[in-house]
């Protein structure tokens, strides 16, 4: 008799689980003991592994095993205390639980009929994270508005996007798009230039306006009005504007308030980014930072990124969900029931790109609840004093200069050049970041601001403590002296 497939067996399952996650436990706990950055060469893994599926099922322990020798040597750790790359993607025990259960129930929640639960609750946790940022009430369900979970702050630029260009589409006629325009700023995140991109967009009329250091990198607002008064004049539409709190490069601060009102007053579409700063705009201390929200017609952070939850889950919230949906619903007949056809529910498959979503809020509920507001707030905080500490570190440091001003947890910082000749600036500090890299023992990433090769301290992973900030800073010094001395 051939042998029968049990794919899920619900004490296999409990047997098998609990030994992943006694795998995943052990990770957690030797986890400073790898590279933080994965020092593999390209095409490791090919070498490694069989050409094709095998035939015959295999043992868990067996795949366990080539997880330890054959995957975890091609992990960058991003979750290691000695991760300050980029920026922090966090997980926790609370938002794995929630993306375990998510896993476990596996529904998919594109129409309110396919799950209530999951819908429900994502206009439930997003009216909660949005409570917390203090956004005004017209990004809450009870309004005209709403949040919804995004897999990414990309796909919330994107369909935000979508929807500005629908709505300016409809009142000049579609043969405009060609007219459109769209404007951010040089620190803007690319993910504005794909949109356009996607979106039709012509890539010349998405404006980058200059920043510089005199503004600590955040758009002018004389810069823009100038932007759009001379597209206007040569017969342009101004549509889009994206501005950020808490830029990539540098975590600038655009601000919100006076690019609001130019928005408003030009009938512009107003997107704000907080993808990473976001998150420590629940402390009332950083709330300033969004301040002028009121005037924005879309707002967006990233849980996933400082905020406990496992990747995804983009928070979006917009003024005026029929935008949204006037833009992205299709209502095929196979997916038609009573509840939407009465206009009684959400359904969130009308909110974004695909049709298929997962139980996303699910994690981010246990995060709020099983953190509470107060232990969020003291996680930020804790995080943006180990940044503080680390920019008094190399500010001790004459070979070294902290570059822009930091805000929350992100330092951006140099080793000064010693000839003063800024070509030989950049390749220093480019060898000082691989040579920090190569070491294994830290992985932070880089920057350009004004033609500068910047090097970037993101601190923000969910096990670094004040040793881990300490021993980085070491290494790093270790390291300017042995390159300083071999000049
Ligand atoms: C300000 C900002 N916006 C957007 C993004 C893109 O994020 P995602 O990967 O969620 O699309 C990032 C990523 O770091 C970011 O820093």
């Amino acid at each position: 008799m051939e042998r029968e497939l049990r794919p899920m067996d619900a004490e296999q399952l409990r047997e098998h689980a609990h030994k992943m996650v006694d795998f995943i436990a052990d990770y957690y706990k030797t986890i400073e003991n790898f590279p933080v950055l994965s020092q593999v060469e390209p095409g490791y893994l090919q070498k490694l592994l069989p050409d094709s599926a095998p035939n015959q099922p295999e043992g868990l322990q067996n795949v366990l095993d080539d997880v330890k020798s054959k995957i975890l040597p091609g992990v960058t750790h991003w979750q290691s205390p000695n991760y300050f790359a980029y920026y922090p993607s966090n997980s926790s025990i609370a938002g794995f639980l929630g993306e375990m259960l998510s896993a476990g129930i596996n529904m998919v929640g594109f129409s309110w009929i396919t799950s209530p639960a999951a819908t429900e609750l994502e206009i439930i946790v997003l009216d909660w994270l949005g409570k917390m940022l203090k956004l005004p009430e017209e990004f809450l369900s009870s309004g005209q508005g709403g949040g919804v979970i995004q897999g990414t702050a990309s796909e919330a630029v994107l369909v935000v996007l979508l929807a500005a260009r629908d709505k300016v589409l409809r009142r000049v006629g579609k043969d405009s798009l060609k007219k459109l325009v769209a404007y951010g700023s040089d620190q803007t995140h690319s993910a504005l230039q794909k949109a356009c991109q996607i979106a039709g967009v012509h890539p010349e009329n998405c404006r980058l306006l200059k920043t510089d250091s005199s503004r600590s990198y955040a758009i002018s607002p004389d810069l823009l009005c100038e932007a759009i008064s001379h597209d206007i004049s040569v017969g342009l539409i101004p549509f889009f504007l994206c501005a950020t709190v808490g830029t990539t490069s540098s975590t600038a601060v655009d601000p919100l308030l006076a690019l609001g009102k130019i928005a408003k007053s030009n009938g512009i579409w107003f997107h704000v980014d907080a993808a990473y700063a976001g998150s420590a705009c629940i402390c009332p201390e950083y709330r300033c930072y969004i301040d002028g929200v009121e005037e924005a017609d879309s707002f967006n952070m990233n849980a996933h990124k400082w905020f406990l939850t496992n990747f995804d889950c983009s928070a979006l919230w917009v003024k005026d969900r029929n935008a949204l949906i006037q833009s992205l619903s299709t209502n095929p007949e196979f997916l038609k029931n009573k509840a939407s056809q009465a206009n009684m529910v959400v359904d969130y498959k009308d909110w974004q790109i695909p049709l298929g979503r997962r139980f996303r809020s699910l994690k981010l509920w246990m995060v709020l609840r099983l953190y509470g507001v107060e232990n969020l707030q003291c996680y930020i905080r804790n995080h943006i004093n180990l940044a503080k500490y680390f920019e008094g570190l190399v500010a001790g440091d004459t070979r070294f200069e902290v570059v822009a001003s930091r805000i929350f947890s992100l330092v951006c910082f140099r080793l000064l050049p010693p000839d003063n000749n800024e070509d030989h600036g950049n390749k220093l500090n480019h060898d000082l970041l691989d040579a920090a890299n190569s070491t294994g023992k830290i992985f932070i990433s880089h920057t350009v601001l004004s033609g500068k090769y910047i090097l970037r301290f993101a601190v923000g992973a969910p096990l670094t403590e004040e040793r881990h900030v300490t021993a980085a800073w070491k290494v790093l010094q270790d390291e300017a002296s042995a390159l300083l001395g071999s000049l």
